[in-house]
């Protein structure tokens, strides 16, 4: 077999076998095949696509090209939960307690946040002790102890996507469906669990700004799992707006534990009722109405709030912040956005307010960057909302003036104030499952 004639055949748009797809994943991982070959069949990929049959083929090979997480002595149905990335996107840390407390097994491996967007796993170190980066004994036992565990990426969990994502991100060949669709999918199926749950965020502050896309990459993403075998549900879920009103970790964490008190964001409740509702029903716990009311209820009688600590517990961390969130280190400056005219809040553009987080110090622009636990953004104005000429819109958190000066000209910016309210848009638009979409609109 010859690189030259996979990367031809792609180019005219034939179909590649599956020994066709290991033998470039297996030459490009082992620096058989030079980088300017691969970047040659990304691009081939791009404009011609690929089937199906290719995109879960090439999954598979991508999975094994290094670790592969066995789940199977942990009993019962583990089910991982997967965000396309957002601004305020802290729902892991609501949903994954609420199916814990109800038998489901979650074993999560989570990520750090980079540009605009946040990680799940800083937003759990802000919590004092907890500890992250846990060796795979520790994770299992917690798992089968609690029922959940969040920790960092960590072991050699497919090379072949950290190989080929550098490649792309260089070579214009990111915004690929299926190429996209195969770096998520092969790092869920290495990370072992046996269903898997997509949150595809759409609008402004996520990677697709179009529901059109989110549903062709979610269609994409659950083909591929169930090709392999792995039961895959997506939901299209808003980002056209911060999710909820904090942005940053600590800040986030408070909003977490007042979700789970039954007390968070209309918005973010209605968006972790619904994903806990699906990550119920994939683990076989009754049809999505019934799974619906079983994370209600796991909200309203605080076992979901209970499994939370128990997790924190569990991982080291100190669970009087969760009781009493005025515990947590505070920001040494705070400033408040006024809003500069009298209307509706009518747009935010959600990306630049992720990059105002990190302009504040909640983020990282480059991978080595530290985070202040304590920086970020309280919304007072949600889009929709009513705003009066000099009321506060959002209050900045920050260690220095110069840092909240700077975000504060980068929200200024963001928002939109118009003489009429704007139309309201559902939390959730859509859910992909192998039967088809169904829209929520
Ligand atoms: N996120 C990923 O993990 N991979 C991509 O290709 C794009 C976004």
């Amino acid at each position: 077999m010859r690189m030259y004639d996979i990367i031809a055949k792609k180019r005219d748009g034939g179909e590649l076998t599956p020994e066709e797809l290991r033998f470039f994943i297996d030459g490009y991982v082992g620096g058989r095949i030079p980088d300017y070959q691969a970047s040659a069949l990304m691009m081939a990929i791009y404009f011609r696509g690929m089937t199906e049959g290719e995109t879960a083929a090439l999954t598979m090979r991508m999975a094994e090209s290094g670790e592969m997480v066995d789940l199977s002595s942990i009993d019962g149905v583990k089910v991982d939960k997967h965000s396309t990335g957002g601004v305020g996107d802290k729902t892991t840390l609501v949903i994954s307690p609420i199916a814990a407390s109800l038998g489901v097994r979650v074993a999560k491996m989570s990520g750090r946040g980079l540009g605009h967007t946040g990680g799940t796993v800083d937003k759990m170190e802000s919590i004092p002790g907890l500890r992250t980066s846990l060796d795979r004994k520790t994770f299992f036992e917690i798992v089968r102890k609690v029922g959940v565990c969040v920790i960092g990426q960590s072991g050699n969990l497919v090379p072949a996507d950290k190989k080929l994502y550098a490649l792309r991100d260089v070579t214009a060949t990111v915004e690929s469906i299926p190429l996209i669709a195969t770096s998520i999918m092969s790092k869920k199926i290495a990370a072992g669990s046996d269903r898997i749950l997509l949150d595809v965020k759409t609008g402004s502050g996520a990677f697709m700004k179009t529901v059109e896309d989110s549903v062709r990459l979610a269609r994409a993403m659950v083909s591929i799992g169930e090709r392999v075998g792995r039961r895959t549900v997506a939901l299209i879920t808003d980002m056209d707006r911060p999710l909820g009103r904090a942005v940053g970790n600590a800040l986030e964490i408070c909003e977490v534990c007042e979700t789970l008190k039954g007390r968070g964001p209309s918005d973010l409740t209605a968006v972790c009722v619904e994903l806990a509702a699906s990550m119920l029903c994939l683990a076989g716990k009754g049809e999505l109405d019934a799974c619906r009311a079983m994370a209600i209820r796991q909200i309203a009688n605080g076992e979901a709030f209970a499994k939370l600590k128990e997790m924190v517990a569990a991982q080291g961390g100190d669970t009087s912040v969760l009781d009493d969130n005025t515990k947590f280190p505070r920001a040494k400056v705070t400033r408040e956005v006024l809003a500069r005219e009298e209307g509706f809040l009518y747009a935010v553009d959600t990306e630049q307010v992720g990059i105002a987080s990190v302009e504040l110090g909640a983020g990282r622009e480059k991978k080595e960057d530290a985070v202040d636990f304590s920086a970020g953004i309280l919304l007072r104005k949600k889009v929709g909302d009513r705003v009066k000429r000099g009321e506060p819109m959002a209050t900045l958190c920050s260690a220095s003036e110069e840092r909240c000066k700077q975000a504060e000209q980068i929200l200024e910016r963001a928002v939109v104030i118009q003489s009429n309210r704007p139309d309201a848009v559902p939390a959730v638009h859509a859910r992909v499952t192998k039967d088809g979409v169904e829209y929520y609109e």
